[in-house]
């Protein structure tokens, strides 16, 4: 997508592959600025500080970190201590195992003065395949937000919760991907974007993409979609998953299922856009197998903007002696989902349809 005129990606390689360069997204809304990740272990904090953040991302980085892993020493015992700190990072968004277990069944039959070139195509292959992938999830689901639009209502209003957008992927974004398509195609989209407390994903990266694109927007604190859907506000709902079962369980930010069941006692469509690289094959269970994140209490307790002086502040909004629990994601039981926006089409989120989608992954 385009920055100020100029096509980016979220993550490119720099100097033939010997680095590769990041968009810092602790720094947005305010400051729009790239970080150069040198090694494996820049590649590893990037993901854990949420320098990079976003499922596909997440796999994306780790893909490239194996690449400045093996640069460094491509020897058996640096290839496993590689995919082990990358591993620890983060523990939710399964597209990060997926990515470093390709890279591992890549690498390891390897020689080892083979591997920093194989480890290269195979991250430049991921991110592709996921600008590809989401693209495709953009077209299948424009033909859903074309159907929602009611009658003599002037605009469609879709309902986002955190950042699914181009920044949590390499390009185009999952959820947000078809509401590009459609405000390309110039159907009158607007999006109501949740806050998504603590970290404010919607506030500070979802409304700053949107508004890049100049697609028109709302922000609306978390705890207003259920009122905007009692009142007709909503067409649907469209959110990303960090993690769906072979059954249609989805797991996304905290929150997502909050508002998958003030969706479902509305009436409103709630739909989940999950590239196959999102879908965990081995789980049945997400309420009880995915595991879900819980992070730095600081992160509820504390709040950072900018100030009237212009600066960038962190704020305590709470009194002294306060504790906080910070859960980072919750999963929402696929009888929530009304469907899956894949890369192949819109499926039902149960077992059957998903592996009549994907006949060729439901084994791994
Ligand atoms: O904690 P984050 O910012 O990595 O969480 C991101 C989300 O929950 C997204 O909705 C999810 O990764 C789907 S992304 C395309």
């Amino acid at each position: 997508m385009k920055v100020d005129g100029k096509p980016y990606r979220t993550i490119w390689p720099i100097d033939d592959g010997r680095a590769v360069r990041v968009i810092d997204q602790t720094k947005l809304p305010f400051e729009f600025c790239t970080l150069d990740l040198c090694t494996v272990a820049d590649a590893a904090i990037a993901i854990k500080t949420m320098i990079v953040r976003g499922a596909p991302l997440i796999g994306a980085t780790a893909a490239y970190g194996m690449m400045l892993a093996m640069r460094n020493d491509s020897s058996d015992n640096n290839l496993a201590a590689a995919y082990k700190l990358l591993l620890a990072t983060r523990p939710t968004a399964v597209n990060l195992a997926w990515a470093l277990g390709r890279a591992r069944d890549v690498l390891t039959p390897l020689p080892s003065p083979g591997r920093i070139t194989a480890a290269f195509e195979l991250a430049k292959e991921i991110c592709d395949s996921d600008v590809i992938a989401n693209a495709s999830i953009g077209d299948h689901g424009l033909e859903l937000i074309r159907k929602a639009r009611r009658p003599g209502r002037d605009r469609i209003n879709i309902l986002t919760h955190c950042n699914a957008g181009w920044l949590a992927t390499v390009d185009w974004g999952t959820a947000l991907a078809p509401i590009y398509k459609a405000h390309d195609q110039g159907l009158p989209v607007h999006v109501w974007v949740d806050e998504t407390r603590p970290r404010n994903q919607g506030a500070a990266l979802t409304a700053w993409e949107l508004n890049k694109h100049g697609v028109p927007h709302t922000l609306i604190a978390d705890n207003a979609g259920g009122h905007l859907m009692q009142h007709g506000e909503v067409d649907l709902c469209i959110v990303g998953t960090d993690r769906t079962t072979s059954t249609g369980d989805v797991c996304n930010k905290v929150g997502t299922y909050l508002k998958a069941l003030a969706a479902h006692a509305s009436g409103v469509p709630f739909y989940v856009a999950a590239p196959s690289s999102s879908i965990d094959w081995s789980l049945k269970d997400g309420v009880n197998e995915i595991p879900i994140e819980t992070r730095n209490a600081r992160e509820v307790t504390h709040l950072s903007g900018r100030g009237i002086d212009g600066r960038v502040q962190e704020f305590q909004i709470t009194g002294e002696g306060t504790s906080a629990l910070n859960i980072a994601f919750d999963v929402t039981p696929s009888k929530y989902v009304t469907g899956l926006i894949t890369e192949r089409g819109v499926c039902e989120a149960n077992q059957n349809s998903l592996a009549t989608h994907f006949p060729d992954m439901k084994d791994v």
